[in-house]
């Protein structure tokens, strides 16, 4: 794709990815993702803010033909879908200047081995001219890493904002046409990179609150020209309020879980609780992840094998402990054979979460009356809970 233009002497670089179906080798991008650049010509001086992923370094260095001079590069995230082609760019115009935090500084020099003669370290609030044109630099740690900043360009009040209100989307519209889209993929995008962090990243919004921005151009999908949408979404997710939903990751071998889990969700919705349920099977992890942002309760669904939770059982739990969900409830149901340790195993894998654990419901074999009768118990006791606690 060739350069293409946001406003006057202001435009996006980088690349679609059409094809890419697996993030950092775990996040699933059912839709695919862009890599964006930007760059900005100046009355004076002129300035790339990020690079591309090196398997799309050719297209993008194709872009920069025809550009004699880059007199700043600006690095926002030190992690390679952004910086890994600066190298490359380094070589074509080496009397330019890299900015960065101090803390990229360094994990820049370590992941890239980029010498240390090219490196201009901005504080937060620092601004560079660039003639008729102002970048502010404002630092926003952990979205995603903890050396992140993003760049406002005052007087278009356009935000720079690399994985900050990302999404992974490969289109060709350069602008958001379907908020709704943009809204899943976003959110998303949030549950697997940020959530984690997302008291941090509730200060760095209460910090952007004091900028006027017109427009958002963040380094994967689409450019936000109506950003009320996105910070608003953000605000949402970063509160995390818990929802009367339950999420309900499963995996059944010979199917007595999957009647329990059947029979759980039926009780649940009956109830007017809703339910979020995924076969570990063939679920996309994304949703999975995406699902946890509001979500009240998680009951996991696992037969014991080999006097444990099932792997994929475990592996959800997992998942769900590193990515903090604001969860306040959990429980786990399923069948064995003779015996085991799952609950206490599943219960160990948990730390992070700050959860009441409501009893399991475990089966010898396939279940029975007892089981079902027990399984309502449980529904009637996260209905309770969701309604004491005014989940809605
Ligand atoms: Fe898009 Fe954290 O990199």
């Amino acid at each position: 794709m060739l350069a293409r233009k946001i406003k006057d002497h202001i435009y996006w670089m980088g690349s679609v990815d059409w094809d890419s179906r697996l993030f950092d080798s775990l996040i699933p991008l059912p839709d695919g993702t862009s890599y964006n650049a930007y760059l900005i010509k100046g009355s004076e001086k002129t300035v790339l803010l990020d690079t591309v992923n090196p398997p799309m370094a050719e297209e993008f260095m194709a872009q920069l033909e025809g550009i004699p001079k880059i007199d700043y590069i600006v690095s926002h995230h030190a992690e390679q879908d952004h910086s890994g082609t600066i190298l490359q760019v380094l070589e074509k115009y080496p009397e330019a200047k890299l900015i960065s935090t101090s803390k990229a500084k360094g994990m820049l020099i370590d992941l890239l081995n980029i010498p240390e003669e090219y490196f201009i370290s901005v504080k937060d609030g620092d601004t560079l001219s660039l003639g008729d044109k102002t970048l502010k630099f404002i630092y926003t740690p952990w979205v995603h890493w903890p050396e992140t900043m993003v760049t406002y360009l005052e007087e278009d009040r356009i935000l720079f904002s690399c994985d900050f209100f990302g999404s992974h989307i490969a289109t060709s519209d350069l602008f958001v046409t379907d908020e709704g889209r943009v809204y899943e993929a976003a959110k998303r995008y949030f549950a697997e990179i940020m959530m984690p962090f997302r008291n941090v990243i509730k200060k760095n919004l209460e910090k952007l609150a004091s900028y006027e921005i017109d427009m958002i151009a963040p380094g994967h999908g689409q450019i936000f020209p109506n950003p009320a949408f996105i910070l608003d979404a953000y605000r949402d997710w970063t509160i995390g309020a818990p929802r009367n939903t339950v999420v309900l990751p499963y995996i059944s071998m010979h199917d007595s879980t999957k009647r329990m889990v059947d029979h759980l969700v039926a009780t649940l919705v009956d109830k007017d609780v809703r339910v979020e349920q995924f076969n570990l099977g063939v679920t996309d992890i994304g949703k999975l992840a995406m699902s946890l942002v509001d979500a009240a309760t998680i009951v996991v669904g696992t037969p014991t094998i080999l006097a444990g939770p099932h792997p994929y059982a475990a592996y959800a739990t997992f998942l769900a402990n590193a990515l903090r969900p604001n969860t306040k409830f959990l429980s786990v149901i399923g069948s064995y054979g003779w015996g085991g340790k799952t609950v206490e195993t599943l219960a160990g894998m948990i730390p992070n979460l700050k959860v009441e654990v409501i009893d399991p419901v475990l089966c010898k074999g396939v279940p029975t009356e007892s089981t079902f009768k027990a399984l309502d118990d449980l529904a009637f006791a996260i209905a309770q809970k969701h309604k004491e606690n005014g989940f809605t």
